[in-house]
């Protein structure tokens, strides 16, 4: 017993004295182009600080880019056990292509000091972050050399701040994480329907009226009577940046490298301006429709004044102009719209809203800015110097490259980080979806197989976060974070260095980093992950079999139509999202209703179909599922008939509907009917076994 006591002192006297730290080499986020690892580590147990050796001007610069590294400078009141700290700054090459400015870097530690070089403050401040997570993630230094440089100049995220207001603090926090890990482009959603948040002194009731609201939530002012309340009323809801408030966030985001675009919609999504400045109306259209009236002047002065105030605040290049969604119905019924189309030789509502892009562009452009827009602003005809921002899909993004313009991909599947990121009933009520951080993660924004004059315009990426379920400040950096660090490395990482193991590996631990500083990330360790049922393909006795779409079932949806006819036999079952070409979707009213024939008759003894509910989007369950059996295809015997009572949850649901029994039979006939919710009915398979 002594003996054995001895011994394991001895070991661990030895393990202590003799033993190497080793080196967790996975540790820099994003990925960096090329890092070579030394053998020495630099062990600095009481802290680190660092001696600078620079220019004066850059001491304030790399003292900001230190903050939230855990690194200090050495000061006269340390003992004296700090490091030196060298940072070059060399001229740019000449011949430097690369877009925007040039954020790369070196990094070399040795037990000497740090030694950075790069050729703007943008790039030290870049090494400092790498740097200050070598120090956070090993508590010491270990000798490297790095190599480094971003693959895009625009690495992005948009924040909703119009559904529901979020503070100045709130987003300098968010920016502290964005800049850690080298993004550069904070999009801010200032203006929708739900509330205008930045105050314009020309348009003051843009903010006194049309950036108040009750109810608090989006969801019930949505579903109710959309109403703007006047600034001070009780109960209401809303907020805005003031100019001031602006210009800090502004100034704080530059301080980290990241440029704020501002987003002022138009001609769509401004039924807040509407209801402040009810004279921008379509005439003929005084309710709710959220189209600016583009046959009036008043609607170009209110803009162009707006945008003067814009550009005074945010020195972006870009000023995004919205552009999406237009209903456009207005145009075509409004005098002004109709006698603006007839005066400026305007075929269709298309090129009236174009029309109204090329004009802001024009007045942009005279003062010395670019517009970016969503990609509905490629419809009758782009802008000359627009840059495109491709949500819908990728395809308006690459026509707009092919056609030479610039382009952000930001396309839903992969960068709508308002979908929930885990098993929807394990997460807050959202819009509806399914994205993992693996699948956000999986986006290559320029892939080896785009040609190379359409990827030269791919300027990068931006995951949105859209807000319409979004209320509390914990719950926006719960959708936010880990998945905004998957856009960050997509944007910075070469694809060669990207690998979704090792991310998730620091994904985890960026995570806890950020809990432990008082964030609300999503607990990454605690990822359920995607639908058990469609991780492998199901065997049944129905696999294959052909499926006989009955009237008016026969018209399933062309948008959710999975393998079309071969869909419910396919042995693939659906995901936690109905957008996975997986599960079909019914919207007419004749609900679901097929006959499967099995080719023979066969013994039969459960027949099931599984049905998604998710309220928010219009997914419901079937009120009624009815089975009936035939060995003939003339003569039925009805052997299930379910009622289900819908009940409006705000949680998605998965849920079977089947029958079991004994039977021989050739032909299934699975009729589901659609309950009194207008909406989809979603089925994946219908198994038989
Ligand atoms: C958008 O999601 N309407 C840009
Ligand atoms: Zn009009």
């Amino acid at each position: 017993m002594r003996l054995r006591n001895i011994a394991i002192i001895v070991l661990a006297i030895v393990t202590l004295v003799g033993c190497k730290p080793t080196l967790n080499e996975n540790i820099i986020t994003p990925a960096p182009q090329s890092v070579t690892w030394g053998d020495e580590h630099v062990e600095v147990s009481d802290g680190l600080y660092l001696n600078l050796h620079v220019d004066d001007e850059h001491k304030p610069r790399i003292m900001a880019a230190l903050h939230n590294t855990g690194i200090k400078l050495a000061s006269e009141y340390h003992d004296g056990k700090s490091m030196s700290l060298d940072i070059s700054v060399i001229a740019k090459p000449e011949s430097d292509e690369q877009r925007g400015i040039d954020e790369s870097y070196t990094l070399d530690i040795t037990r000497q000091g740090v030694t950075i070089t790069a050729t703007t403050d943008a790039g030290i401040f870049y090494a400092i972050q790498t740097l200050g997570q070598i120090y956070s993630s090993l508590g010491m230094l270990w000798e490297c050399h790095i190599e480094d440089a971003p693959r895009f100049a625009y690495r992005g995220i948009l924040i909703d701040i119009s559904r529901h207001f979020r503070t100045k603090e709130f987003l300098m926090r968010q920016i502290d994480i964005m800049a850690e890990h080298k993004m550069n482009r904070l999009h801010l959603h200032l203006t929708d329907a739900a509330g205008w948040r930045l105050e314009v002194e020309s348009y003051p009731r843009l903010t006194s009226y049309a950036a108040w609201r009750t109810p608090a939530t989006w969801k019930e002012w949505w579903n109710g009577d959309r109403q703007h309340v006047e600034e001070g009323t009780e109960g209401a809801y809303g907020g805005y940046l003031t100019k001031e408030e602006a210009r800090e966030l502004v100034a704080y985001a530059a301080d980290r490298y990241i440029t704020i675009i501002p987003e002022i919609e138009m001609p769509g999504h401004s039924d807040e301006v509407l209801a402040a400045y009810p004279e921008l109306r379509c005439t003929q259209h005084p309710d709710r429709q959220g189209d600016l009236c583009i046959g009036k002047e008043a609607t170009f002065e209110m803009m162009q004044s707006i945008l003067d105030e814009v550009i005074e605040i945010f020195p972006s290049e870009y000023i995004h102009i919205g552009g999406d969604e237009a209903g456009k119905s207005s145009w075509m019924e409004c005098e002004d719209c109709q006698r603006r189309m007839r005066e400026e030789g305007l075929e269709s509502v298309d090129e009236l809203q174009s029309y109204m892009i090329h004009r802001i562009e024009e007045y942009l452009n005279a003062r010395g800015r670019n517009i970016i827009g969503w990609d509905e602003i490629l419809e009758g005809g782009l802008a000359p110097n627009a840059t495109v921002m491709s949500w819908r899909g990728e395809e308006g993004g690459l026509a707009a490259a092919a056609a030479g313009h610039d382009v952000v991909m930001s396309p839903h599947g992969y960068c709508y980080i308002d979908a929930p990121q885990d098993a929807p009933h394990t997460q807050p009520e959202s819009i509806g979806g399914y994205l993992p951080l693996e699948k956000v993660y999986s986006y290559d924004p320029a892939p080896a197989t785009m040609a190379e004059d359409v990827a030269k315009h791919i300027l990068g990426v931006q995951a949105n976060l859209w807000a319409e379920f979004i209320v509390t400040d914990e719950h926006y950096e719960h959708m936010l974070w880990p998945r905004a660090l998957a856009v960050a490395e997509i944007g910075w990482s070469m694809p060669e260095n990207r690998d979704y193991d090792m991310f998730r590996e620091r994904a985890v631990r960026i995570v806890d980093g950020m809990i432990e500083r008082g964030y609300s990330p999503f607990d990454l360790k605690n990822e359920v992950g995607n639908r058990p049922e469609s991780l492998e393909p199901v065997e049944h006795l129905a696999l294959g079999k052909s499926v006989t779409y009955l009237e008016p079932s026969r018209y399933y949806a062309p948008k959710y139509a999975a393998a079309w006819d071969a869909t419910l036999t396919d042995g693939l079952r659906g995901t936690w999202t109905y957008a996975d070409e997986r599960w079909q979707g019914f919207l007419g009213r004749g609900g679901v209703d097929v006959v499967i024939d099995m080719e023979e008759v066969t013994h039969i003894e459960s027949i099931s179909a599984d049905f998604m509910q998710i309220c928010g989007p219009g997914v419901f369950m079937p009120c009624r599922v009815e089975i009936w059996l035939s060995q003939d295809g003339e003569e039925y015997e009805q052997v299930a008939d379910i009622e289900w009572e819908v009940i409006l949850d705000e949680l998605p649901s998965f849920k079977s509907f089947g029958w079991e029994g004994s039977a021989e039979a050739r032909y299934i006939r699975y009729k589901a009917h659609r309950s009194k919710y207008t909406g989809f009915l979603f089925v994946d398979e219908i198994i038989v076994r």
